[in-house]
């Protein structure tokens, strides 16, 4: 293969330049033209697309957000949509892709791979929700972030005696929650996976109250049902204790990203090119353990995430 593309699309996540930057400097290492597709699909499907160089993408690893830019394209999810994304495809005569997103955006890459064109799912997202991969690049960045947050919120709420319940991004899985809850400490983490018994929080923060802790943190992800003002509402009601909600909000998604997600960027993205010049079928690269997997994509979006339920435990002992 001698041409190939590469987009970002959905949320961005920090790690996509490190991705991007990876992704070019293979794809020319191994003397192939790379095109840079701005603005996820909706570029695509208005040829937004030039050949990059090697100083295109200097100076961009150590940047969170994307030099491609993102979009989450309503025109692409249309049939219509997709055959004209196919067509662009052709008259600059790309032969593959390198889509690095999330869920929707592999999804979005099946539709095309449909239709004969070659694509390699990276996955950037920090929701950390892809079934087949270990971790997704940004999900550690926006953890430590949330760890960072956390370790504010503990100093105001101790001085005020404040219960505080921080609500953090992740859609339906409660990774970024579990993982910054229990790296941070949290006396309750509330995830999508697991139902919420509001009584047991509450009994959790009463707990701690009478055990002379001056805050109770609280860790909660967007995906869970029950709403944070009613929980709010519901502790300060129940065990008396003032209690305050944050919402951190895409402040999670920026930032510069960790060693980790740039390592997880440099190496999936590479594992893309690499796959591509080999003309290999439609592959979604991630990590399982320490090793670097591809899988077919469609088999790769049905894998089903599971959700680290030891560890939700040990959060609990420990909290
Ligand atoms: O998928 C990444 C993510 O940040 C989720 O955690 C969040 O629910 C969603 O995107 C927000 O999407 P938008 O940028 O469209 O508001």
């Amino acid at each position: 293969m001698k041409k190939i593309g590469v987009l970002t699309s959905g949320g961005d996540s920090p790690g996509m330049n490190a991705a991007v930057r990876a992704a070019v400097r293979k794809g020319l290492s191994l003397g192939m033209d790379v095109f840079g597709i701005q603005r996820g699909y909706e570029g695509l499907l208005d040829g937004e697309i030039e050949k990059l160089q090697r100083h295109s993408v200097g100076d961009i690893l150590q940047r969170g957000g994307t030099v491609l830019r993102t979009a989450r394209s309503e025109r692409f999810m249309t049939r219509e949509g997709q055959e004209h994304a196919v067509k662009m495809l052709e008259t600059f005569g790309i032969e593959g892709l390198v889509v690095i997103g999330g869920d929707g955006s592999l999804t979005g890459g099946l539709e095309l791979a449909r239709r004969g064109v070659k694509v390699m799912g990276v996955p950037g997202t920090i929701d950390n929700d892809l079934g087949y991969t270990d971790y997704t690049i940004g999900f550690d960045t926006a953890v430590n972030t949330v760890l960072s947050l956390i370790s504010n919120i503990r100093d105001t709420s101790s001085a005020h005696e404040r219960a505080t319940i921080i609500e953090v991004m992740g859609r339906n899985c409660g990774d970024i929650a579990l993982h910054a809850g229990l790296a941070g400490g949290a006396d309750v983490i509330l995830v999508p996976e697991v139902e919420v018994d509001i009584n047991e929080v509450c009994r959790k923060v009463l707990r701690g109250q009478q055990s002379g802790k001056l805050h109770s943190i609280i860790v909660k992800a967007e995906g869970v049902e029950t709403g944070t003002q009613e929980l709010t509402k519901m502790i300060e009601e129940t065990t008396g204790r003032e209690t305050r909600a944050v919402v951190p909000g895409y402040i999670q998604r920026g930032g510069t990203p960790s060693a980790r997600d740039r390592l997880l960027a440099s190496l999936t993205a590479t594992k893309a090119v690499e796959l591509l010049y080999d003309d290999a079928d439609s592959r979604a690269i991630g990590v399982c353990g320490n090793e670097v997997v591809a899988y077919e994509l469609e088999k790769a979006l049905a894998m089903k995430r599971e959700f680290d339920f030891k560890l939700y435990e040990l959060a609990e002992v420990l909290a």
